[in-house]
């Protein structure tokens, strides 16, 4: 019985879509509401059950380490000025316990493929999830996703990729699954989890085999590490995950699972943006002022 209890964080991408802002800033901190996107990945591994987590970073990422540890200076502050809701909310970010971070470069942003790679040796010879922090899933007062797949992975023993419908216009934008059994209903609740056959990288509507295109979260087990040592170079020239998960079914079941929440890609100027918008609404003090303000905006926009 495999156990899993680690979780690689990826980070140490360029994020040239939201340039100028990530110049100098990892995309990584932008803030969705009042926290940043690495919060809300690393809150939902922590929610999974995690035991530790791995993140793969790079050049001029050194303020996401910073984030998750102690602030002497704010915490004396805010102590004396008495604020200690505000004082929570700086110490929240700190692990339980000391240790459980580890940080790994990825000398050169050569591909998400690469970037898990460069986990290999702190994650050793077991099974991991990662989670891509751009992609921000809002499960309401639900299940966090990872766990909703840390479930599933205790019963199939086998590599789960995260995956949601997308309209027909939207599939070259994804990798898309091929579920094994070509007939099965993946729209029932009974089949929210099942086995593929393959993943194809950004097919256009007429060659996708589903509607279920991969998005950031995976629980892989170590054998993709062989197939990431590859380092075969695949769409626009970076080493792909999607392609090792390709070469990892040719040994080893993989299974997809839908899983139950609203995906935003924060990456993505316009995801940013329906992210904040969305999360903010659901704050109540928020709301109240950002409600009629939306109202107004749009009507105004005719
Ligand atoms: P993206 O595909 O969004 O790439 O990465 P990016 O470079 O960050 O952003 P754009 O496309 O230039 O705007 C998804 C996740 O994988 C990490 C990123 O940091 C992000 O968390 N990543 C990507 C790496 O760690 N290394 C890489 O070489 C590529």
């Amino acid at each position: 019985m495999m156990k899993l209890r680690t979780v690689v964080i990826p980070v140490a991408g360029l994020g040239t879509r939201f340039l100028p802002a990530t110049k100098t800033m990892p995309k990584e901190m932008l803030p969705v509401v009042d926290k940043p996107l690495i919060q809300y990945a690393v809150e939902e591994a922590w929610a999974a059950g995690m035991e530790r987590i791995v993140f793969i970073t790079g050049r001029g990422k050194k303020i996401l380490e910073d984030h998750f540890d102690h602030s002497p200076e704010l915490e004396e502050t805010l102590t004396a000025r008495g604020k200690l809701d505000l004082l929570a909310e700086a110490k929240s970010t700190i692990p339980a316990a000391a240790g459980n971070l580890l940080f790994t470069r990825q000398n050169r942003p050569l591909g998400l493929g690469h970037a898990v790679w460069c986990g290999r040796n702190v994650v050793g010879d077991e099974p991991f999830a990662v989670i891509l922090p751009d992609d921000l899933i809002d499960v309401a007062d639900g299940e966090p996703v990872l766990r909703q797949m840390a479930r599933q992975f205790e019963q199939r023993q086998s590599s789960i990729v995260a995956v949601m419908p997308v309209d027909s216009d939207q599939t070259n934008k994804y990798g898309i699954v091929a579920p094994l059994d070509k007939e099965l209903d993946t729209r029932s609740e009974a089949n929210r989890c099942f086995q593929v056959t393959g993943l194809v990288e950004k097919p256009l509507a007429a060659a996708a085999p589903s509607n279920l295109a991969v998005i950031g979260r995976y629980i892989l087990t170590p054998e993709i590490f062989n197939y990431l040592e590859r380092r075969h170079q695949g769409v626009g020239g970076e080493i792909q995950l999607t392609d090792a998960i390709a070469g990892l079914l040719e040994q080893q079941s993989v299974f997809a699972f839908r899983f139950r929440g609203i995906r935003y890609d924060c990456g993505d100027k316009v995801g940013f943006q329906m992210a904040n918008t969305a999360l903010s609404l659901q704050c109540p003090q928020l709301r109240e002022r950002l409600l009629p303000f939306l109202r107004d905006l749009v009507a105004s926009q005719g």
